[in-house]
């Protein structure tokens, strides 16, 4: 009996671009459905745009759009880019359906029936100018604690000191600017701390559901017995909010993470409404089927504590794995919008860049843990051309002319002694054991080797030589049948990760959609192929190069202001600089100086002249800058203002730390003004415009 199986992955905001860090998760979690639906499993892959919450009311609002427009035109966006990089979802939904809406409140009232939801009235910081409560990530202020300006409300960028939003000194609001009063309101609460949800909590992040470090990461969270560490949580935000009004609760909407895994049951709900399926076998409390949450690790607090309690105490089946995986980094480092590795996916597929050439990248580096893994261009490169082309392809190009030439597209019986075939029929319950448990880096690497296997095999019997022999052909014939059903058993095992080029080799070979179990048998005698067409092309590092320089955006604030004067210098004719000493507008145009806020200055230990600045240019994380300007300042006077830096310069890596940037300083180079004197814009100027 197949097993029935319920997949997942996280629900992506419906307000942003799906990017090379999501595509991680969702390339995983494909690739392991896809295995599981080649194996004969019963496999439903579901996900949804998270679409309700305070910055998706305000990105409408500040578009002029009304939120269900917003949210429409982003799943467009993002089915648009799922479906370029063969992501298989069976239902591809949204939280804000009538499906959702039904669970929450089916949920929501059976907690309640539990005993297990309060209402108690909390404080809060209102926005008197736009008549709003305001999210702790819409409060800015200075830091309590090392005096940054312009910090968040939950948590300090420049020293990552974690407070209350009312311990802001001098808090503004995000939104309007207007200074924020303390408000009450009353506030629907989850009562995790209620004995009932600690102690099955307890038992259920123990009962091998988790991967080990986020079983103990979990421990941490429980505390010791006795210790009481699970606070209640705050599950209602006052209108204006664009959500899900709660049942009877005038004004008072569910919180976006309220309703976002239960958008997994609707997106499910909706799926079994279209194909017929029954809902209740999946989802009811004494289900056989499984259940498998794909998540990042940022988000295990919600699916190991907070969702299984909720289905847990509602009734439900509670989920059977969550499987959490790392970060992505690029080129070592976290991914940067002035450096252009923050990167979309819709500009990787308009790049004209293969979409499975990513998939084979990130399938090379996943494993099961938790661990962060790097998107390193070079070896990108290195990895797809040396592995997928010059391995894989090429033992399909080395043979399938010969038999649709000479031997009119019919192969001759496959050598069932051959070594590298009977290697191949081995390895393969093997390589499925590594899909399954998510090691897909093993899995890579074994079928590389039965790769080389069969290509050391072609190198042996040298095809193209007995096609110039006289009275080879029954060998020619052989090599190459070998080499064609050698090539076919590793599209199998690559056909998860690669899905459309196995689509692809299925046409050429002339073969159904071949199956886990087809990697234990050959194609027979006389089996006939069509033609051979190129399967894949090289990636060219120049294809790299574009995608960063398309990624390389101007910072937010001034992105328009950027376009409209780049738009006038192109219509003005430009002379040439042919002065060595001067430089083209083009020359300076690639120089981003910014204006930054320094939020922090200090000595830095043991140098005689830095002084390291934390600079605010409007991103989402501050610059670390060293600065030779320790003679001339007192650090404590720079906390504050504003000056001038340059943003797209290589970032520098120093005996102190990286240096992302760099601050303009005037210095008279004659000797006569020892002084150094950094520049400020005139007042007006915000962190993050471009100066030019
Ligand atoms: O962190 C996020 O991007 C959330 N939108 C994930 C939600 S996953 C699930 F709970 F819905
Ligand atoms: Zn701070």
């Amino acid at each position: 009996m197949p097993r029935k199986i319920l997949v997942t992955s996280a629900l992506p905001y419906a307000n942003g671009a799906i990017h090379l860090g999501h595509l991680v998760e969702y390339i995983q979690t494909d690739i392991w459905v896809r295995f599981q639906k080649m194996s004969g499993q019963e496999c439903w892959y579901v996900c949804a745009d998270d679409t309700h919450g305070t910055p998706i009311m305000l990105r409408a609002e500040k578009e002029g759009i009304s939120p269900e427009q917003l949210i429409a035109r982003v799943h467009g966006e993002h089915s648009r880019d799922f479906a370029g990089f063969l992501i298989g979802f069976d239902n591809y939904y949204t939280t804000h359906s009538p499906e959702t809406r039904h669970f929450a409140n089916d949920i929501f009232g059976k907690l309640k029936a539990a005993g297990l939801i309060e209402v108690r009235s909390i404080e809060q910081y209102y926005d008197p100018q736009k008549a709003m409560f305001l999210p702790d990530r819409f409060i800015k202020g200075e830091c309590p604690k090392c005096h940054a300006k312009d910090q968040y409300g939950d948590n300090c960028e420049a020293c990552g000191a974690a407070y209350a939003p009312t311990e802001l000194i001098e808090p503004y609001s995000a939104v309007s600017g207007a200074k924020p009063e303390l408000r009450h309101s009353d506030h629907y609460f989850f009562k995790l701390s209620d004995p009932r949800c600690e102690s099955f909590l307890r038992r259920y992040t123990a009962s091998g559901v988790l991967q080990p470090e986020a079983a103990n990461k979990m421990q941490e969270w429980l505390g010791e017995v006795g210790e009481n560490k699970l606070s209640d949580w705050d599950i209602s935000r006052d209108a204006p909010y664009f959500g899900f009004e709660i049942p009877d609760a005038p004004g008072k909407y569910f919180y976006v993470w309220l309703d976002a895994p239960i958008g997994y049951m609707g997106a499910f709900k909706n799926l079994c409404d279209q194909k017929g399926l029954d809902f209740d076998e999946f989802f009811s409390r004494d289900s056989s089927t499984e259940l498998y949450h794909f998540i990042g690790k940022d988000i295990l607090y919600f699916h190991a504590l907070f969702w299984p309690a909720e289905l847990e105490h509602a009734g439900y089946r509670t989920p059977s794995k969550i499987f959490a995986h790392g970060f992505l980094t690029v080129d070592g480092a976290k991914m940067s919008k002035s450096r252009g590795t923050f990167i979309t996916a819709e500009s990787y597929l308009a790049g004209g860049l293969n979409p499975e050439w990513l998939r084979y990248y990130f399938a090379a580096k996943l494993s099961s843990t938790m661990e962060d893994i790097d998107l390193n261009f070079d070896d990108f490169v290195a990895r797809v051309n040396a592995d997928l082309v010059g391995k894989y392809v090429n033992i399909a190009s080395r043979a399938a002319g010969f038999i649709e030439k000479r031997f009119a597209g019919k192969l001759a019986a496959a050598d069932a002694d051959l070594p590298a075939l009977q290697a191949i029929h081995q390895a393969a319950p093997r390589i499925a054991e590594l899909y399954e448990h998510r090691e897909f880096s093993k899995a890579i690497r074994e079928i590389m080797a039965l790769t080389d296997g069969a290509n050391q095999y072609v190198d042996s019997v040298k095809p193209w030589e007995l096609a110039k022999q006289d009275g080879k052909d029954e060998a020619l014939h052989a090599a190459c049948s070998n080499a064609l059903n050698l090539f076919r058993l590793l599209t199998v095992l690559l056909k998860p990760v690669l899905p459309g080029l196995a689509a692809q080799v299925e046409t050429f070979m002339n073969l159904p959609p071949l199956t886990w179990s087809d990697s234990m048998s050959c194609l027979d005698q006389g089996h006939t192929i069509n033609s051979y067409r190129h399967l894949l092309t090289r990636v060219d590092p120049k294809q790299i190069d574009a995608l960063i320089a398309a990624n390389k955006t101007s910072l937010a604030p001034t992105e328009n202001k950027t376009m409209t004067t780049s738009a006038n210098i192109q219509t003005a004719k430009a002379i040439p600089a042919t002065d060595a000493t001067l430089c083209s507008i083009d020359d300076f145009m690639k120089v981003d100086l910014r204006i930054a806020r320094i939020a922090n200055a200090e000595h830095v230990e043991g140098a005689d002249k830095l002084v390291r600045l934390t600079l605010d240019i409007g991103e989402e994380k501050p610059r670390n800058v060293f600065a030779g300007i320790k003679s001339a300042y007192d650090p404590n006077q720079l906390i504050g203002r504003l000056t001038v830096m340059v943003s797209n310069l290589a970032p520098r890596k120093m005996k102190f730390g990286l240096s992302e940037g760099m601050v303009l300083a005037a210095s008279d180079s004659s000797g006569n003004n020892p002084g150094i004197y950094i520049l400020s814009p005139d007042s007006g100027a915000q962190p993050g415009m471009r100066v030019k």
